[in-house]
């Protein structure tokens, strides 16, 4: 027999000539049947040349599918983010192009044999082929797939006859003309990476289904339409039975509207599905039928009469060991994860995710917005810095694209639209917009008119159900929200369709449609690394204008590969950590879960402002505010604690209608704090009864500050050889403590300096990074003015300087003992002359000590990390960790740990600790490592500790903002040069 193999692909270039591929059948739905397939996953064979033609294909080796084969030991995987990383020579790919030849044997089933015999046909459906495939059986062509993330088909019937062994060939190619139009921001891998099966598909089989469960909200009755259709695309008709409803009625061919009556809504807060049977003689399909309604309400959205807004995060299909190839148990723990913390909605960037996922949000209630398989970015960047002719180029206005991206769109929409969870199709993301694009809205709204439609980069909402923009300012938010754009906004706005190639339509710019519809932000709040800051903010304007419905967060994982660096430590890997050439480093690691899905602080800020509950805590009540759009709050309770979260107490919780604030009055405490939490009193869905679904705590200074006093200063200082004692610290004759109780100090003193963020780095418009170490902030140098004992207390002056700059600051440190604790009150005077613009990274006092004091308990905001813009979710109490578990380990180090509104501290191991007590609340952040550890390492798994434990207070720090995609911190978050003092007592002792 020959072998596909064997063929060179020399004369024809598929790869580069079929972008709307060959020989696949229409999209359809994907249905749940009872119709026999067979799953082809499992292990393969695989040749890997480097090739398109299959001239130099290898030997053979063992592959698994699903599967990327970057990640199974053929080739590397490759990050850019809006680049191509080939050149941009449409529509040909370089010469050079991985190759993977797929092959297996496959048996028909023997008891196919009768349906095959009355004519069923055979299927074979690829879910997921990165980036494009010929395949064959038996040598003979079946066709060509286009759509990485998109389901294809081919009838395969006439060349699987007898019962085989056949032998099936994939030859996947990693570029093909099909990566011009897949340029998402995310790894470029490639192979067979979803599940592959055989269908037999009967004669009179449910070939497609199109159906709409609909509720009328003022009556609260459905409606279940239903359309099925044969394998020639004629109108078929069909059994429905909803046994729960009592249903079970014949659809003639043409379809029918059928009146289900009164039925339980399915919405996000309570996703009541229903089954459904659906069937001919030949076959029946199982559908969960979720009846909602999707209405645009002027510049309202609704689902079931009620405005939405959405609680939502960006999602791309990540995982640290198998990539993006499909993982049953991902889908499952995603969407768990996000209804455990507030989450309602998901976009799925940028592309159709795995059947699973969809299911899962049906079955968990998440509001779902389906991004189709497009994204062209690289048309719009040149690695010259100008725009290269791309824009001009752009397959939006390519006319060679049309028929392939109006056929990828009808694929994607067809696929999914049975279920309910998707309430909004987006036709795909970052690429521009033309005539392509509109026939491709066009489509959309022709095969599902029930569903709006969100496109981003029509920027003036002119062809879109729904108005949207990705990463804009607060500022220009509200003038969203209030309806008056600034001459500003509309500049960029103009300019912004500029660089997308499109000509500004002025009428449209002077009076925006885009201000009539619902406005989202389909991406915001950018979570790489330490932040995003300021969501709290974002989540206030959505409070305050009702045409402004939520949004995005980006996004949810951060996609770190797990590998080895160069010294063997195990790291999780991003761009250039797999000898690309050219990448994106380590922008792809920018999401509320960390790679291995561990919830970083920002989902926990997350969980705070997108709670369905406003809480807010005052000294004698909670002020709650339902932010249900249709449930009251009788499936929650509260609870109260007045002693630092040791005990808990009930509190009355009223019965509130959406929408309904109300002040429930607190017990009467004379405790600094009280914390009130909400919780569930029963379990839904992934969400466990008694989980905490919103907390936050009342303190009040003055009280913790008197509960907390500092010890008196009653042991004068004294000289001790050429330095001094104070109490139990031993300082040198500069005036550093060197020793204080039983513990050796190696570094004590004032610290302006924090790692920086990755909102701070170098790929940051506003890079901070760069500013800060130029003026060597990083390594600032100490002269010492004076020590002079004053009262019972020593008093040092020094001079904090900065290479190069005569920018500095002046520090006092006032130390005092009671003979058991040192007292330090420091002031801290940033030089007259420093730059307005040029924010402090942090006003603190870090020391080191050595040795592993690796326990920690304080006294303060907590569990988790909290910086100016950031922390939603901390509220007081005790709280204890490990010095592990204090470290954030974000993908690339940088500051992180700070926890906020600190008064007490008792850090302890190897028999010795430190105790600080703070009276005024501040940040302390305790680990391992030296700042500048933080600061020059890569990765995680990189950094090392230096046997000290390394303790940093911090009076202020300067908010981390969204730079990295989005905007600087607020102006109440920019921590401005001013002078900064504050005080705080340590105590070490040895047992
Ligand atoms: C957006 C894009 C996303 C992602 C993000 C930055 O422009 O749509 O895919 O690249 O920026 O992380």
């Amino acid at each position: 027999m020959t072998t596909a193999a064997q063929i060179t692909d020399a004369d024809d270039r598929w790869w580069e000539t079929r972008p709307a591929g060959e020989g696949r059948l229409r999209g359809r739905a994907h249905l749940d049947s009872d119709a026999p397939s067979l799953c082809l996953d499992g292990t393969w064979d695989i040749r890997v040349g480097q090739r398109a033609d299959g001239s130099d294909l290898g030997p053979s080796h063992r592959i698994e599918v699903p599967g990327l084969w970057q990640l199974q030991g053929f080739g590397a995987p490759q990050y850019t983010n809006i680049i191509y990383p080939i050149p941009r020579d449409v529509p040909h790919v370089p010469d050079e192009n991985p190759t993977g030849h797929y092959s297996r044997l496959l048996e028909v089933p023997g008891d196919w044999a009768a349906a095959r015999a009355d004519g069923a046909r055979i299927l074979l459906r690829f879910q997921g082929v990165d980036s494009a495939a010929r395949v064959w059986i038996d040598g003979a062509e079946v066709g060509i797939t286009a759509g990485s993330r998109l389901t294809q088909e081919f009838d395969v019937t006439d060349l699987l006859t007898g019962a085989g062994p056949h032998l099936l060939e994939v030859r996947v190619v990693q570029w093909s003309v099909n990566t011009y139009v897949e340029d998402q921001d995310m790894w470029w891998m490639s192979g067979i990476f979803r599940s592959v099966d055989l269908l037999l598909r009967p004669v009179g089989g449910i070939h497609d289904l199109v159906t709409d469960a609909d509720l009328d909200p003022a009556t609260g009755r459905g409606t279940l339409s239903v359309r099925a259709f044969d394998a020639d695309g004629g109108p078929l008709p069909v059994q429905v039975e909803i046994p729960e409803l009592g249903i079970g009625q014949d659809v003639p061919a043409e379809g029918a509207v059928i009146e289900v009556g009164e039925v339980a809504p399915w919405s996000a807060e309570s996703p009541r599905l229903y089954g459904v049977r659906i069937s001919t003689p030949a076959e029946s399909v199982r559908l969960r039928a979720g009846f909602r309604r999707v209405e645009i309400d002027g510049d309202i959205f609704r689902i079931n009469g009620e405005r939405i807004v959405f609680r939502g995060v960006n999602r791309h299909e990540a995982d640290p060991v198998c990539g993006r190839t499909q993982n049953l148990e991902n889908q499952d723990r995603d969407a768990a994860l996000m209804k455990l913390h507030n989450l309602n909605a998901v976009r799925t960037s940028h592309y159709p995710p795995h059947q699973r996922f969809l299911d899962v949000c049906d079955e968990v209630g998440l509001y779902v917005i389906c991004e189709g398989d497009f994204e062209a970015h690289g048309f719009h960047a040149d690695m010259t810095g100008e725009d290269g002719g791309g824009a001009a180029q752009r397959p939006a206005a390519d006319e060679r694209f049309r028929e392939g991206l109006v056929e990828r769109t009808d694929r994607f929409v067809r696929r999914d639209l049975n279920h309910p969870s998707i309430v909004m199709w987006s036709i795909g993301n970052e690429a521009a917009t033309g005539p392509v694009t509109r026939a491709m809205i066009q489509r959309v709204r022709e095969v599902d008119p029930t569903r709006p439609v969100i496109y981003e980069q029509d920027y003036l909402a002119q062809d879109v159900d729904v108005f949207s923009l990705m990463y804009p300012s607060h500022a220009e938010s509200e003038e969203i929200g209030r309806k008056e754009l600034s001459e500003a906004f509309r500049d960029r706005l103009r300019s912004m369709l500029e660089h997308l190639g499109v000509t500004p339509d002025e009428d449209a710019l002077a009076d925006p449609p885009a201000l009539t519809r619902p406005f989202l932000w389909i991406e915001y709040a950018h979570a790489m690394g330490n932040g995003a800051g300021a969501l709290k903010e974002y989540m206030d304007l959505v409070h305050r204008y009702p045409s402004l419905h939520g949004g995005f967060i980006w996004e949810w994982i951060d996609h770190g590969l797990l590998t080895t660096d160069a010294e063997g430590n195990e790291i999780f890997g991003y761009g250039g950590d797999f000898g690309e050439r050219l990448h994106d480093a380590n922008f792809v690691a920018d999401g509320l879960v960390l790679p291995d899905r561990t919830p970083s602080p920002a989902l926990l800020d997350a969980k705070h402002h997108y709670a369905p509950v406003g809480l807010e805590v005052s000294a004698g009540s909670a002020r709650l505010t339902n932010r249900y759009a249709f449930v009251d709050l009788a499936h929650l309770r509260a609870e109260v604690s007045v002693d630092d979260q040791r005990s808990w107490s009930e509190l009355a919780l009223p019965a509130l209608a959406p929408g309904g604030s109300a002040e429930v009055p607190l017990p009467a405490h004379a405790g600094p704090a009280v914390t009130v939490r909400l919780l569930t009193r029963e379990a839904q869905g992934p969400v466990p009864a008694g989980h905490v679904v919103v907390a936050a705590s009342y303190v009040a200074p003055e009280r913790l500050a008197a509960e907390y006093p500092l010890p008196p200063a009653t042991v004068p200082p004294v000289r001790e050889g050429r330095g001094w004692r104070v109490g139990p610290a031993v300082l040198d004759d500069l005036g550093r403590l060197v020793r204080l109780g039983g513990l050796d100090i190696e570094e004590a003193g004032v610290d302006l300096w924090r790692a920086p963020v990755d909102n701070e780095r170098a790929f940051t418009e506003v890079a901070l990074e760069s500013r800060w170490k130029r003026i060597g902030l990083d390594a600032a140098r100490s002269r010492l003015v004076s020590i002079e004992a004053e009262d019972a207390a020593l008093v040092v002056t020094r001079r904090l300087g900065l290479d190069g700059s005569g920018l500095g600051a002046d520090v006092r440190e006032r130390l005092s003992s009671d003979g058991t604790s040192l007292v330090l009150e420091v002031d801290v005077v940033p030089s007259a002359t420093w730059p307005e613009d040029l924010p402090l990274p942090r006003v603190g006092w870090t020391l080191s000590a050595p040795g592993d004091l690796d326990m920690i308990g304080y006294l303060g905001q907590g569990p988790h990390e909290a910086y100016p813009d950031t922390g939603g979710g901390t509220t007081f109490g005790a709280w204890a960790s490990t010095l592990r578990d204090l470290q954030v380990p974000y993908v690339m180090p940088q500051e992180n740990g700070n926890r906020a509104g600190v008064v007490s501290a008792h850090v302890h191991g190897e028999g010795r600790s430190l105790d600080l007590v703070m009276p005024e609340g501040l940040g302390l952040a305790v680990r391992p490592w030296s700042s500048r550890e933080l600061d020059v390492r890569g990765h995680d798994g990189a950094l090392r500790p230096d046997g000290r434990t390394w303790v940093t207070i911090s009076a202020a720090l300067h908010g981390v903002g969204s730079a990295a995609c989005g905007p600087v911190p607020l102006p109440q978050h920019v921590l401005l040069a001013r002078p900064v003092s504050f005080r705080f007592s340590l105590t070490a002792r040895r047992r």
